[in-house]
């Protein structure tokens, strides 16, 4: 596909928010970038037109059999104006490998990237600046052959949108609260839980309505099979600083690859820091609580960057986590990584692709 990417630009722009009414997902920039696929045409009409509502078929198969993928990354602006990407080859990646997964035909990683990068330019005054800030960029694949045959789709559409964010969760690097969820699971091994999906997350939210009604902000999974195993909190991955030792459960097919665990885990080993890729049971957990060798634990992701972990409740008892306060290497990783995302620090790993 070497079509040149169309850009019909908008006249209409609108408003942009500021920084402190921001929140998480709420505002979308002007214009989005969208691409056809049908099947012995290929992938085709790239191009970025005003931000505006699609039109799908009711029968489109998206409604219908949920096939449809997904992916979070971010731009910033740094402070002598470059405009920087985090990682974006990881995520282009991963979204094919979620492609492969959820049957959808694989998109050539350089167009997409490709298409990223004309995006974000077009939108360049709509990266916040401040900090705990930036540009989020959704790609998305949605399946729209109008058919309810339960078949691969034999057309897609691929959507890229962007919207200026501020911290994903209220608590922004304050530590949150955290309900062991002893029933529902989230994906087992198998299953589709290492592909970014959409319905890994609407499978998570019976479990986090009962967590928030308990009073709780976010759900920590257990695996499928022993409800035994660590597996996400909430739709992050997870850390435990036991001893001298971080300890994450490692990815055995129900966890997501995410490329801030990644991240994570190349920072720690890079600061000499021993990481452990294990299997981690809520059991060892407590025990490590009790006996005082659990002093961190916290989650990992795109949107909320590092999310503390306070408390753990299981099985009717509440466990803290270094008395609820943010842990100093929680904070050492957050500071390190935002420094890099926003140009103040060296990029030591060649992670910030600058537009
Ligand atoms: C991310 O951290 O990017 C996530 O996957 C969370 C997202 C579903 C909002």
């Amino acid at each position: 596909m070497n079509t040149p990417i169309i850009v019909n630009e908008s006249t209409d722009k609108k408003a942009k928010p500021s920084a402190d009414q921001l929140g998480f997902g709420k505002y979308f920039t002007d214009h989005m970038f969208i691409m056809d696929y049908d099947s012995g045409l290929g992938w085709h009409d790239p191009r970025i037109v005003p931000y505006q509502p699609i039109v799908l078929d009711p029968a489109a198969k998206v409604f219908h059999y949920g096939q449809t993928v997904f992916e979070g990354m971010k731009a910033f602006v740094a402070s002598d104006g470059r405009i920087l990407l985090f990682r974006p080859e990881k995520n282009l990646r991963r979204l094919n490998f979620s492609n492969h997964r959820m049957s959808i035909p694989q998109l050539d990683e350089e167009v997409a990237l490709e298409a990223i990068r004309q995006l974000v330019l077009l939108e360049r005054d709509w990266i916040p600046a401040e900090p705990g800030t930036s540009l989020y960029v959704r790609p998305f694949v949605i399946a729209t052959q109008p058919a309810l045959g339960v078949a691969p789709s034999e057309q897609y559409r691929f959507i890229v949108i962007l919207s200026p964010v501020g911290a994903y969760y209220a608590e922004g690097i304050n530590p949150v609260s955290i309900y062991v969820e002893p029933e529902f699971v989230r994906a087992v091994a198998g299953g589709v839980g290492n592909a970014k999906t959409a319905g890994n997350y609407a499978a998570g939210l019976i479990a986090q309505q009962e967590a928030s009604r308990q009073g709780y902000s976010q759900v920590l999974w257990l695996d499928g099979v022993h409800r035994t195993y660590i597996e996400e909190v909430g739709s992050m991955n997870v850390f435990f600083k036991v001893g001298d030792t971080v300890l994450t459960p490692e990815l055995n097919g129900s966890i997501l690859d995410g490329v801030t665990r990644d991240s994570v885990i190349r920072l720690l080993k890079h600061w000499g820091i021993a990481v452990e890729q294990r299997r981690i049971s809520i059991a060892e957990l407590v025990e490590a609580q009790r006996n005082g060798s659990l002093t961190e634990a916290f989650g990992t992701g795109t949107a909320a960057v590092i999310s503390p972990i306070g408390e753990l409740y299981w099985q009717g008892e509440k466990f803290s986590v270094n008395e609820g306060r943010t842990g100093d290497l929680s904070a050492k990783i957050y500071d390190a990584l935002t420094g890099i995302q926003r140009g103040t620090e060296p990029d030591p790993f060649g992670w910030m692709l600058e537009l």
